[in-house]
């Protein structure tokens, strides 16, 4: 190989490594409508989707996205293999002390869903004795897990929602305990289902890292108040909320 062909593959090999140093890889489950989903071109779209990119352009950086069961997230992040995490994400204590959150981006709250049909199911202690449907790993697989006991089979965790709702369709389970927008998402999608309950939580979504990841999390904070700012962040909420 001449010189000049040296020169020029290792000048693209530098590139190549430098293209890759700026990108972060960023881990969501697309289970999570209307925050993170997949369209009829299997493309990840989605609220998340929207506001991970406008961070990103706001703070400097560029995201490759990883498509994960929503349970794997957190060791993704602690194993190295996701730099950061966007997915509906409650920022909870337990989680605190495995990964750093953002400044929450997003409220949020627990509620139960029912068939039409169904009367009650109007608190959380009303799921006892039940059959339950919940996304595993949840914060709404918690509040369950609180009530009717940990490793109780009547306590369905699924690893998608789709599957979780086509169960209550079905009649296979009771009630679903899960975050209210996307309740809202699959009332508005699928007949005869109802949110049954007021918000039983007050939740808070956050972006997570891996912990002690300070450089990528200052950026990804100066990004959410760069968007806050700018009005970005208003339009993206907008155009996925109509309330
Ligand atoms: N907010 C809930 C939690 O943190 C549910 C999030 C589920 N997100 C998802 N993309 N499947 O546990």
């Amino acid at each position: 190989m001449s010189r000049f062909l040296q020169a020029v593959l290792a000048l693209v090999m530098v590139l190549a490594l430098t293209a890759r140093a700026g990108e972060v890889v960023v881990g969501t489950n697309a289970e999570f409508m209307p925050f993170e989903f997949t369209d009829d071109d299997n493309n990840i779209i989605g609220y998340d989707i929207d506001v991970v990119h406008a961070v990103a352009r706001a703070g400097g950086f560029e995201v490759r996205l990883h498509n994960q069961s929503f349970d794997t997230l957190i060791e993704g992040l602690e194993s190295g293999k996701l730099d950061a995490v966007i997915s509906g994400m409650t920022i909870t204590e337990a989680r605190k002390e495995k990964v750093d959150f953002s400044e929450p981006y997003y409220n949020a709250a627990q509620v139960i869903v029912v068939q039409e049909k169904t009367p009650g199911f109007e608190k959380i202690g009303d799921v006892k004795g039940k059959l339950v449907g919940v996304q595993l790993g949840t914060t709404g697989a918690g509040m369950a897990e609180e009530v009717m006991g940990e490793n109780n089979p009547d306590l369905k965790q699924f690893r998608k929602y789709n599957e979780v709702f086509s169960e209550l369709r079905i009649g296979r389970i009771d009630a679903v305990v899960v975050d209210l927008p996307v309740a809202r998402a699959y009332v508005e999608k699928i007949p005869g289902i109802r949110i049954s309950s007021p918000p039983m939580s007050v939740e808070e979504y956050g972006m997570a890292v891996k912990k002690g990841n300070s450089e990528l999390l200052n950026k990804i904070n100066a990004g959410l108040k760069a968007i806050r700012e700018s009005g970005e962040y208003k339009e993206i909420t907008n155009k996925w909320f109509q309330n």
